[in-house]
């Protein structure tokens, strides 16, 4: 299977990728930089991993950048993950238009272009394929000086929602992971302290599982998860 992965080159991306990748898949990813990480799985894989640095900021070319010059439609897509992702993280009374604008343009716009350009690949090829966004547990939780972010991650789970029903004839799915707090560099500027007050809400009193995750997302791209779309899946130890 053919899988397009976002936000490859570390953290859950990056996870995500080395899951599909010891399945036998084929995963074409993206990212702004090409990281080491990155660079030894393609070694372990050689002509099974891909990489194309793009911006994803920039949804105004998502068809040229991803669909033509990269994940054009010879190649037959079975799911796409939209991990990629950017926190801007403040309270509500210091928001900034610009800043706002970009992690829309990130986690919101240019993940429904791309989406977009699945469906039109899954229908050309009539793949019963399946799609993922990565949310976040602040949807559902709420935390201090993530309303913005969780807004934006609040519209990808009403997208997946409405994609699933708007293509569900045609045996296309599309689901959601909702992870907790992970350690990765998006949560690196919290205190231990902020960490600590984090993981106490939560039913396992820790950090969530990368790795798990990432399994749960290769789970619902299977054909063992056929039956579930329009779905969101907590993968947050339990948050309360
Ligand atoms: N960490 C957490 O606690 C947490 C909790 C809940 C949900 N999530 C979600 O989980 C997903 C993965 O996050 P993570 O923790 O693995 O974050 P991360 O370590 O910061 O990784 C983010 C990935 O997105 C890519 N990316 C960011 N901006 C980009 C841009 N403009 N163009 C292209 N690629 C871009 C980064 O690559 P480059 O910088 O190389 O471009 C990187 O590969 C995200 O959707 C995040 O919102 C995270």
């Amino acid at each position: 299977m053919n899988y397009l992965v976002t936000g490859c080159s570390r953290g859950v991306g990056l996870e995500i990728c080395r899951v599909l990748l010891s399945e036998g898949h084929d995963v074409y990813g993206i990212a702004r930089s090409h990281s080491e990480e990155f660079k030894l799985l393609e070694c372990d894989y050689d002509g099974k991993l891909f990489f194309k640095s793009i911006d994803l900021s920039d949804c105004e070319n998502v068809r040229k950048n991803v669909f033509r010059e990269f994940v054009h439609n010879g190649i037959q897509l079975h799911g796409y993950v939209n991990n990629a992702a950017m926190a801007y993280d403040d309270i509500v009374t210091n928001l900034n238009l610009g800043k706002l604008r970009q992690m829309y343009a990130v986690n919101v716009f240019t993940p429904m272009m791309i989406t977009k350009y699945v469906l039109r690949n899954m229908l050309l090829h009539h793949t019963q394929g399946s799609i993922v966004h990565i949310s976040s547990v602040s949807v559902h939780t709420g935390y201090k000086g993530l309303a913005m972010y969780a807004s934006s991650k609040g519209a990808l789970e009403a997208f997946s929602k409405d994609t699933a029903r708007e293509w569900g004839e045609r045996g296309v799915r599309s689901n959601v992971v909702v992870p907790g707090f992970m350690e990765t560099q998006m949560s690196s500027s919290l205190t231990a302290e902020q960490k600590d007050r984090i993981y106490k809400r939560t039913s396992l009193k820790a950090a969530t599982d990368v790795h798990s995750v990432a399994e749960t997302v290769a789970f619902l791209l299977s054909e063992k998860a056929c039956s579930i779309t329009g779905q969101n899946i907590c993968v947050d130890n339990g948050t309360i």
